[in-house]
């Protein structure tokens, strides 16, 4: 069994449009990808037939009650979750960060220490930033490596003390797409007594998430960034979800995890993140037989799941390898990541490079007049690019395929660039 390129890209309507005859060539999906038919259908299906609140007694207020435990059941399989009930639904990361960072700071006292990564997007920054500024606790930075564009975790150990907190971390950096070891990261941060709350957005769509083989205490995550629509999730250990006080008004539930859910929640996001699931599950049941047996710890739908995922992986790693060799040999041009081919599988595929003599916004803008769709600047990986070097001169271009991209398809760019920046 082997990943089928052309019935996957079927599945996906937006990857058949042109624009005056021209393909679009989308590499701007870790700011968002496209979405199976099945997750537009799904969306369209709760809208249609189930359009009602939650708990009524009557027949859409059900079928709602199971597009929401359905969603919930689909994110358990998706993260391997211990259970349905430690799965958080809301608008979107920054927003559930935002919002649970306030109930997580209550726990804390003046002077407790926070970690946080100089790797992170600004989502997994400035809301703790601003908890440290309201609590006065104070912020320890754990720098990556400009060189290796990876942590050495012995700087870790070194931040780590009595006081320690909480430890936030990245999955994969949306800047340079290096694969954080985040189980070590957790494990460290568990011995030192500390919680850890990783963000798990631009490694989800990539790299087969399992919150229990982590060890992490919250994880958060996009639907929107892997193949669903705009729907935010986050899980969180049930003891400490329910050690936690809530910011909720007087009517909503006081139980886990309706009481972190926020007012009226989106039933249809939820319907596209189950699909969206289960277009994983789809893939790993009809084409990933080859990693079926790596994923013999997890059943059903589950098993499906993670061997998509490692599946998918593997085919990404090829693109990859493609693209930075290919930007490597362009004169000019500098990857803000790992290139070092043996290490492709500590990087996700997306590539952010920046070129001596033109700007990102003006190569994106190239690319775009070609229909050729990539992201420029910081990509609110504010600390990463001041890290590197390249906060004030315009960031890099972001190159993101996803494994519906193909080889031709980066030869497409990779030609492009080669004539805009001749
Ligand atoms: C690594 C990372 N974390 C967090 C976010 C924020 O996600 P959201 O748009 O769901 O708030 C993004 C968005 O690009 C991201 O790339």
């Amino acid at each position: 069994m082997t990943l089928d390129l052309e019935t996957i890209r079927s599945h996906f309507p937006a990857l058949a449009v042109a624009d005056g005859g021209r393909q679009r060539l989308y590499f701007d999906n870790p700011a968002g990808t496209q979405v199976p038919q099945s997750v537009a259908d799904s969306m369209s299906d709760c809208l249609l037939h189930a359009n009602a609140n939650l708990g009524g007694y009557f027949q859409t207020s059900h079928l709602a009650d199971k597009v929401v435990s359905d969603a919930r059941d689909a994110m358990v399989d998706f993260l391997n979750a211990p259970s349905a009930d430690e799965i958080i639904f809301g608008q979107n990361m920054t927003t559930m960060t935002l919002h649970l960072s306030r109930s997580i700071g209550r726990y804390f006292n003046a002077g407790d220490e926070i970690i946080l990564s100089q790797m992170c997007h600004d989502a997994n920054v400035e809301p703790w930033v601003l908890l440290a500024r309201d609590f006065d606790l104070k912020v320890r930075w754990l720098p990556f490596d400009v060189e290796t564009f990876e942590f050495d975790l012995t700087k870790l150990d070194d931040l780590l003390t009595s006081k320690t907190r909480l430890v936030c971390i990245g999955g994969a950096s949306n800047l340079t797409g290096t694969i954080n070891d985040v189980k070590t990261v957790c494990s460290k941060a568990r011995e030192a007594g500390a919680w850890s709350f990783v963000d798990a957005v631009q490694s989800a769509p990539h790299v087969s998430t399992d919150v229990q083989a982590l060890g992490c205490d919250f994880l958060v995550c996009s639907a929107y960034k892997f193949f669903g629509p705009h729907q935010g999730i986050l899980w969180g250990r049930r003891e400490l979800l329910e050690a936690l006080e809530p910011y909720k008004v007087r009517p909503a539930s006081d139980r886990i995890p309706g009481c972190f859910e926020t007012g009226t929640q989106s039933h249809e996001g939820m319907a596209g993140v189950g699909a969206a699931v289960d277009y994983f599950a789809w893939i790993g049941e009809t084409m990933a037989g080859d990693f079926h047996a790596a994923n013999r710890q997890y059943d059903g739908r589950c098993l499906y799941v993670h061997a998509a995922m490692d599946c998918l992986f593997a085919y990404e790693k090829d693109l990859a390898e493609r693209l930075i060799d290919g930007l490597q040999s362009i004169s000019g041009v500098t990857v803000q990541g790992i290139t070092d081919s043996d290490a492709l599988h500590r990087r996700v595929p997306t590539v952010s490079f920046t070129h001596d003599g033109k700007a990102p916004a003006d190569i994106a803008q190239g690319l775009g007049e070609r229909n050729i769709f990539v992201w420029n600047g910081h990509n609110y990986a504010i600390e990463p690019a001041k890290a590197l070097g390249i906060l004030d001169s315009g960031g890099a271009v972001r190159v993101g395929p996803v494994h519906y991209n193909s080889i031709d398809e980066i030869d497409i760019l990779l030609n492009a660039l080669e004539d805009i920046l001749a």
